[in-house]
């Protein structure tokens, strides 16, 4: 992260959470992040949201897999899907994407390079060594579901402890 970021009240800090479709791993790191951001008391310096890169799942609500198993671990995923849109690339301060293909994705919509040091991959900020993505659940099990979550977690606590840093308040 820049070391020029500043969060404040009036300056909050806006995060985007990008996948596929919209309905399963962005609406879970969009959750827990929110979830971990009130269980801080940080809210005034936060605003998050998340997309999908398809057009699959417009207006629908999370996977019911993935809200279960938010369910199970007390975060609420309230996300309706929308399509990521360009004029997306100037709103956000970070941009999150759960994988490779994502990633690319969003970097041909910054067709002049302008934005490219504030799109990553979630996976920039796990703590733990391992895949650099965060893998596509929809057509698998439970597991699938349970190891998004626990990557994503693990992910945003890390995420959060740096850019509670940058706070001024
Ligand atoms: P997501 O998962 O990108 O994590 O929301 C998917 C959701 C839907 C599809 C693929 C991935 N789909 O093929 O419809």
């Amino acid at each position: 992260m820049s070391e020029k970021v500043q969060i404040t009240k009036e300056n909050p800090f806006k995060i985007l959470f990008v996948c596929l479709g919209n309905i399963c791993r962005s609406p879970t790191a969009e959750g827990v992040f929110q979830h971990l951001v009130n269980e801080r008391e940080l809210q005034p310096y936060f605003y998050i949201d998340s997309a999908g890169t398809s057009a699959w799942h417009i207006g629908e609500p999370a996977n019911s897999k993935s809200q279960q198993m938010a369910n199970k671990h007390g975060v609420k995923l309230n996300s309706r899907a929308r399509k990521f849109e360009t004029a997306d690339l100037e709103e956000f301060d970070l941009i999150l994407a759960m994988d490779r293909e994502n990633l690319q994705n969003i970097r041909q919509l910054d067709t002049q390079n302008r934005f490219s040091d504030k799109i990553k991959l979630m996976r920039d900020f796990d703590p733990q060594p391992g895949d650099d993505e965060v893998p596509d659940p929809y057509y698998g099990g439970m597991d699938g579901f349970q190891h998004v979550f626990d990557v994503v977690h693990r992910s945003c606590a890390a995420l959060l402890d740096e850019l509670e840093e940058k706070i001024e308040s």
